[in-house]
């Protein structure tokens, strides 16, 4: 299949495009598209076969449910049923945004789409072209990361090409994403909402609105414990995993960079190359390997903007073992370790 790249500019979208896209969408094609936290791999949400071929694409598990993007929260009505308050409340707070709440689902959304579950998460996202496609193709469409099962999220058009191309009709290319993660996902069906995967919208930005939430404790734990089981089916497997090897050392500045320079020296050599994750703070201390600055340690959103296309440069480069420093606090924080957690496959040495 010969994928169309098109690239998009933001502020004047091409109706082309969208016309080429809704064609692709309502025959049951894929088009991956821009949100402000990550490219998703879209197709029709209520064509149940459109759907299936998102999990053949991307080699996901089936009973691992997609988000359902909507142009607006009118989508509630025809996605889901016995909406509570809660997520009125939380869409006019953070919606378009990133922020992925799981309701009941009506009969209107297949199965195929939900992973079996009679559940639905839904969305809004805040990008124009996201969202002029939903509105110009009439389509709600369901969309995961648009990356293969397991890698780095794309947060370049560039990088779901390298993962997507010749395998789908059509990538959207809208230029660099805002956020750089993906969504928070909180769910409304119990009787205190739990957030199953952190991200920009924290969890106190979320109990200003509704009052107490919770979030799944296997997101936030920094050990590999199967007896954890996550809400979420996808935060079930290993995630944004960079084809080297990653590994986490957390402790006091100083000790992190010589403990880090350690196992750099250990490992370097002409045959093997070796990454290190640094901050601006600390980029001056490693003298060996290839080093990547992530941003400044006090400004969270730039580590969060960087941390996928670092680990993506990284794959390009063929390196083979990676350093990073971790990143604690609260907030977005979070969402960055949880993410870099995972992608070290739980891999973290703690001085
Ligand atoms: O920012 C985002 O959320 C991006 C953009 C494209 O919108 N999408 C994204 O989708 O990250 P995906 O498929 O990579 O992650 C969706 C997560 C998975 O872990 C999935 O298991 C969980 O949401 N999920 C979806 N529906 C669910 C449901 N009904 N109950 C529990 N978890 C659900
Ligand atoms: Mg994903």
């Amino acid at each position: 299949m010969n994928t169309i790249f098109s690239k998009v500019d933001v502020e004047n979208i091409d109706i082309n495009v969208l016309e080429i896209a809704t064609t692709i969408l309502k025959n049951g094609g894929l088009v991956a598209f821009p949100t402000e936290t990550v490219y998703g791999l879209g197709a029709n949400a209520l064509d149940a076969e459109a759907v299936l071929s998102i999990f053949k694409v991307k080699g996901r598990s089936c009973d691992n449910p997609l988000i359902i993007h909507m142009a607006n929260e009118d989508g509630f009505e025809i996605l889901a049923k016995d909406v509570p308050e809660s997520a009125k409340k939380l869409a006019k707070a953070f919606w378009p945004g990133p922020l992925t709440m799981i309701v009941n689902k009506s009969d209107a959304v297949p199965l195929s789409t939900t992973g079996g579950l009679n559940t639905v998460a839904l969305r809004v996202p805040d990008h124009k072209i996201a969202l002029e496609l939903i509105k110009y193709s009439k389509v709600f469409i369901a969309a995961p990361s648009a990356n293969i099962s397991g890698r780095p999220s794309p947060t370049k058009g560039e990088h779901v090409l390298s993962d997507m191309n010749n395998k789908i009709e059509m990538i959207i290319d809208g230029g660099k994403v805002s956020i750089g993660i993906e969504s928070t996902i909180i769910d409304l069906t119990s009787d205190i909402p739990v957030i199953l995967r952190p991200g920009f919208i924290t969890k106190e930005m979320i109990e200003s609105e509704i009052g107490t939430v919770i979030i799944d404790k296997a997101c936030i734990s920094t050990v590999a414990d199967e007896s954890i089981i996550p809400k979420a089916p996808g935060m079930k497997y290993k995630h944004y995993a960079p084809k080297g090897e990653l590994t986490i050392v957390e402790g006091n500045q100083e000790d992190v960079c010589s403990e880090i320079n350690r196992l750099v020296l250990k490992k370097d050599n002409p045959n093997i190359k070796v990454g290190i994750i640094a901050t601006k703070e600390t980029m001056d201390k490693y003298k060996n390997g290839i080093i990547k600055v992530i941003g400044s340690k006090k400004d969270e959103i730039t580590i969060a903007n960087m941390l996928y296309e670092i680990l993506l440069e990284f794959d390009d480069l063929e390196v083979e073992y990676i350093y990073s420093e971790g990143f604690c606090g609260s907030g977005l924080s979070q969402a960055i370790m949880n993410r870099l957690i995972k992608a070290a496959g739980y891999k973290v040495i703690k001085l």
